[in-house]
């Protein structure tokens, strides 16, 4: 047996040997291991289901939800239930006595009389809901088809072609109420407002919820004289009052899937953002998606798409961490944004991505190739909704860091740092390949074709600096 300081000894020579031997080849790996530039690859990080995020008020869908004493509104409100159909029911005959412009659908007729909600509203996407991305899908398509999307894009039974009976065996007919430029209108005033040709509104100093209606008699009384119509000589007989206007939930039916409707990936569906809402502190303090999609009642809607209401929900730091001016080292920085502003995940919905990049400039101020670096936030599926590649999104607080690191150019003199949005990009990848297979036909395909350079031009940078690095 050999003693231990034998072996030591003999392990010692051998590793001696070794060093000599592979003493560049370790340097080298060493090197490639430490300090190569780390190709940076997206995480296949997935953002937790929100069963496991606490809520913080009630879920006002359920019949069953404890009423809110402060606030009853919002609570369940089985007038909401009923309000959004798929299809929302054919309106039938207006009222004799009413004129051409009251019994119209149409938002330029409503416009007439409420010209800054038109114009307002015509800026949203709530306007373009039944765009190019969608008109094109539409071509040929099946009824069935035609009814699961447009329930949330064009929801008025007069924008349907063709339209089934609720009886048994009922078959699709066409539709003779059908107007096909109410249809491009896409989610109008009447999707939200209009019933049976009766208006809906939120409530105002003359119209308090119920006031509508003259006070139930008890057994015995007299009619109240002191009763007013409020309505008394109002175009299209005034409106009804409702709470649920004021509400988050108001938004629910389109902004959320339910139990059934639709895939559901890593324990999500694919749209939740008022169940995402309810778990925020915004939400507990009072503020409804109202409050910052349709600040004093403006019909803008703004979103994703908007630069500037962006820039409202998130915050932004860049970090230059090392140089990578000595040898061996990699030149190094943090881009962090974290969400303070949006009461829902950041981004909500599976369509836009959030981009943090970081890239290195030459002297003329152009990116010098090689050099560039992306962190997605947003959630990513299989273009056939088989599968979350990852969900990146951040709740209120939370916040996402891109870790630079990379071997520093030779002719870097600068470093970028920006946040760009890219609003459209899973259906513009969509677009991408149903145009490359022809899927919907020639038709479709020139349809789509807008689309997809829409979605392309529709990026923008949200926030951006740089550094010099010459004089650091
Ligand atoms: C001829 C003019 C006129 C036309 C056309 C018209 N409205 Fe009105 N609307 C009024 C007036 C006046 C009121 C009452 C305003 C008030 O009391 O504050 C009103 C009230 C409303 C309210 C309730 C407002 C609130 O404060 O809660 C809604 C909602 C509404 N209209 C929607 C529509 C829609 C949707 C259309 C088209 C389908 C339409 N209106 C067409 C004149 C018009
Ligand atoms: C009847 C269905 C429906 C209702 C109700 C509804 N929405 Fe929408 N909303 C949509 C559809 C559909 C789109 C997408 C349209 C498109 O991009 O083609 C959309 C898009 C949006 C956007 C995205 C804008 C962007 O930049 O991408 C915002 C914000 C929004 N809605 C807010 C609201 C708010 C707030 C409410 C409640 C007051 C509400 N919506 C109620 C159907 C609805
Ligand atoms: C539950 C409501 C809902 C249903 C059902 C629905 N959508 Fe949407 N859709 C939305 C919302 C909300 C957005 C906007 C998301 C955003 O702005 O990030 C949207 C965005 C889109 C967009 C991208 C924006 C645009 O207008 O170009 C297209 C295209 C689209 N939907 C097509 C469809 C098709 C096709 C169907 C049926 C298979 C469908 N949608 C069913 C709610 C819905
Ligand atoms: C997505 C649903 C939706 C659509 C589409 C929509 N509204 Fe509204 N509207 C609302 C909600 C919600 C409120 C209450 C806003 C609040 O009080 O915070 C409202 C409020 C109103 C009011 C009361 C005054 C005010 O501005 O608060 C009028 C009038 C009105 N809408 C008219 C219209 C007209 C006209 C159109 C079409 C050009 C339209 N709305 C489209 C949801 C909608
Ligand atoms: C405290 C302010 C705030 C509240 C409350 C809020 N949002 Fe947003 N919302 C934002 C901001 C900021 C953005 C832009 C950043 C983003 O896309 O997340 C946004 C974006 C959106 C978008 C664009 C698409 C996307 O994928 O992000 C939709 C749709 C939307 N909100 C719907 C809603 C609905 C529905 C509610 C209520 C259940 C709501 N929001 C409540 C601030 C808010």
């Amino acid at each position: 047996m050999m003693d231990r300081k034998r072996v030591e000894s003999a392990l010692n020579v051998v590793l001696g040997i070794a060093i000599v031997v592979f003493g560049g080849i370790a340097t080298k790996t060493y090197y490639e291991n430490n300090y190569q530039p780390k190709v940076f690859e997206q995480p296949e990080f997935h953002a937790a289901p929100l069963y496991k995020v606490e809520a913080k008020v009630p879920d006002a869908t359920d019949p069953e939800a404890e009423v809110q004493a402060d606030n009853p509104h919002a609570t369940f409100d089985p007038w909401l239930a009923e309000h959004f159909k798929a299809p929302v029911d054919l309106q039938g005959d207006a009222p004799a006595d009413w004129t051409e412009i009251e019994a119209s659908l149409s938002p330029q007729s409503c416009g007439t009389c409420h010209p800054q909600q038109l114009a307002e509203w015509q800026t949203s996407w709530h306007h373009l809901g039944m765009g190019p991305g969608m008109m094109g899908q539409l071509v040929d398509a099946k009824d069935g088809m035609v009814k699961a999307c447009q329930r949330c894009h064009a929801p008025n039974a007069e924008q349907y072609p063709r339209l089934k009976g609720s009886e048994e065996g009922a078959t699709y007919q066409d539709n003779p109420s059908f107007d096909s430029e109410l249809r491009t209108e896409g989610l109008t005033c009447a999707g939200c407002h209009v019933r049976d040709w009766t208006r809906f509104g939120p409530e105002t100093e003359t119209h308090a919820l119920g006031s509508e209606t003259p006070p139930e008699l008890l057994e015995g009384e007299t009619a109240d004289s002191e009763w007013v119509d409020p309505n008394e000589g109002l175009p299209h007989n005034g409106f009804v009052a409702k709470g649920a206007y004021q509400e988050a939930v108001f938004c629910e039916r389109c902004h959320d899937f339910r139990d059934g409707e639709g895939k559901v990936l890593e324990e999500k569906k694919l749209q939740e953002t008022y169940q995402e809402w309810r778990r925020t502190d915004a939400a507990a303090e009072g503020q409804t998606c109202q409050t910052c999609h349709m600040p004093d009642g403006a019909h803008t809607f703004k979103g994703i798409h908007d630069k500037e209401f962006v820039q409202t929900g998130f915050e932004a730091t860049a970090e230059l961490k090392r140089l990578g001016d000595k040898p061996l080292e990699p030149l190094e920085a943090e881009l962090t944004i974290t969400n303070v502003g949006a009461a829902h995940r950041m981004p909500t919905y599976t369509t836009p991505r959030i981009v943090l990049i970081v890239e290195q400039l030459d002297q003329s101020g152009a990116a010098i190739d090689g050099t560039r670096q992306e962190f997605m936030v947003g959630r990513e599926t299989t273009l056939s909704l088989s599968k979350e590649v990852y969900d990146t999104r951040i709740l209120p607080g939370e916040s996402r860091t891109l870790m630079y690191s990379a071997e520093r150019a030779e002719s870097a003199t600068g470093l970028s740092a920006r946040v760009e949005v890219w609003p459209d990009e899973q259906y513009r990848k969509n677009y991408e390949n149903w145009l490359s297979t022809n899927m919907y036909g020639d038709e479709g395909s020139a349809i789509l074709k807008e689309a997809f350079d829409a979605a392309t031009d529709s990026r923008y940078i949200a926030w951006e600096r740089s550094v010099d690095l010459a004089s650091q």
